[in-house]
């Protein structure tokens, strides 16, 4: 049991703390899944980019799905290796994508015709040949929050089956293009598995069809997106999920990659805040913290649900409350109609499953200093990033001020 109100105290709020514990068991879940099978798991860094949390992952053989050169980099740096990293991303830049081509990672993940083109070119004035997978838009609908749906053709992401045949039939009659991979990632949060079997089945499809061209691929990227319980959702067991996968790849001898972020560190993480006042407007009741939605977005973002504890001595019936920051936004709440107890000032909250799409999410809107990041790991807690300081946060700017 972690000892929040000890790490609130020594470490002020708002915090993050992430169990690194639970971290491991899902990782090596996941991993025993697929225990026979070719396979990488390849941690989705966008979830939680913290350097040591990334050095977790890469000590456990993790890979690296990057979005950006600046996550390749934090990848690399973290000790993931170079041929365990993936690029992925719509909107690549030119420099982005030499730069991923000269630190020769496993591949570049493409996602349009165009952008082909480009890595194309970068390869050849390099005079080198870049690994590619091409990331397919299955055009199946996973049944999870439109915002985070990706693999339907009304999304921006990945390349619809005809044209995929097409830029696989290009890249592999190009001297500077290697076709290694398919990718697909149907969304995010997915707690059904029919849409995951039914999307790899499609890619699968595309990979013997493929064959015939004489075009072997050798990584299957079935891209991340395992649910996890923020409240009573049924998350998908790992096993079944693997079992799922390789059912649809009868024939087909691939590695396959995964590319899990929320399953591996959402429900490791927590979110530390502490009231700062209870307030009552009309019928309305606030619990007014010192976190913010420049802290943890998603709230605000998705009107994602959080799981709250208070930590109180208060054991006063509880009423409903909307928990929110001091941003000047009225989209600043943690959650809405929240049964808790009633709350004193310096009372803790705990906001759980905040592991994930969290911290990186956060901004310094309203001139606020992110929050500390503190690991817990056997019982024993240390600082992974510090709070940030105001002059920190000037820092860019100071120079300019006039004098
Ligand atoms: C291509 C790709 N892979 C992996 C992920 C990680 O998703 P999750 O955290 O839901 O596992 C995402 C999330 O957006 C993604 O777009």
């Amino acid at each position: 049991m972690i000892d929040f109100k000890a790490l609130a105290k020594e470490y002020k709020t708002p915090l993050y703390v992430y169990d690194f514990d639970y971290m491991t068991q899902q990782f090596e879940e996941l991993k025993e899944a697929f225990r026979g099978r070719k396979s990488i798991i390849a941690y989705a860094v966008k979830a939680n980019s913290n350097l040591s949390v990334v050095q977790h992952f890469a000590k456990m053989g993790s890979g690296a799905d990057c979005v950006s050169i600046g996550e390749v980099r934090r990848a690399l740096l973290a000790g993931v290796p170079k041929y365990k990293i993936i690029f992925s991303g719509v909107g690549k830049t030119d420099d982005e994508i030499k730069e991923a081509i000269e630190k020769d990672i496993l591949y570049v993940n493409v996602e349009s015709e165009a952008e082909l083109g480009r890595v194309e070119l970068m390869a050849k004035e390099l005079g080198k040949v870049s690994r590619i997978s091409i990331r397919v838009n299955p055009n199946i609908d996973p049944k999870t929050h439109p915002y985070i749906a990706t693999g339907l053709h009304d999304n921006k992401f990945g390349v619809a089956i005809d044209t995929a045949k097409r830029m696989y039939i290009m890249a592999k009659n190009s001297a500077h293009l290697d076709p290694v991979g398919i990718h697909f990632h149907i969304g995010s949060q997915l707690t059904e598995l029919e849409p995951i079997r039914e999307a790899a089945e499609i890619v699968a499809d595309l990979v013997r069809s493929l064959n015939v061209l004489d075009i072997e691929l050798k990584f299957f990227d079935i891209g991340g997106g395992l649910g996890i319980k923020y409240k009573d959702e049924q998350a998908i067991k790992p096993y079944d999920y693997a079992q799922a996968i390789l059912g649809t790849l009868t024939a087909l001898d691939m590695t396959i990659i995964c590319e899990p972020g929320r399953f591996l560190t959402a429900n490791a993480g927590y979110f530390l805040t502490k009231v700062l006042y209870e307030k009552q407007n009309g019928a309305k009741k606030f619990v007014v913290v010192d976190g913010a939605m420049n802290d943890l977005l998603r709230p605000s973002l998705y009107n994602a649900y959080h799981k709250v504890e208070a930590i109180t001595e208060n054991d006063g019936e509880c009423r409903e409350v909307d928990i929110v920051g001091p941003v000047c936004e009225s989209g600043d709440f943690f959650a809405k109609n929240y049964k808790l107890p009633p709350l004193e000032h310096n009372d803790l909250l705990v906001i759980k499953s905040a592991g994930a799409y969290g911290f990186g999410m956060g901004s310094n809107y309203n001139t606020r200093g992110r929050s500390a990041e503190v690991a817990v790991q056997n019982g024993e807690a240390r600082v992974i990033r510090k709070r940030e300081s105001f002059e920190g946060l000037i820092a860019l700017e100071q120079e300019f001020l006039e004098k």
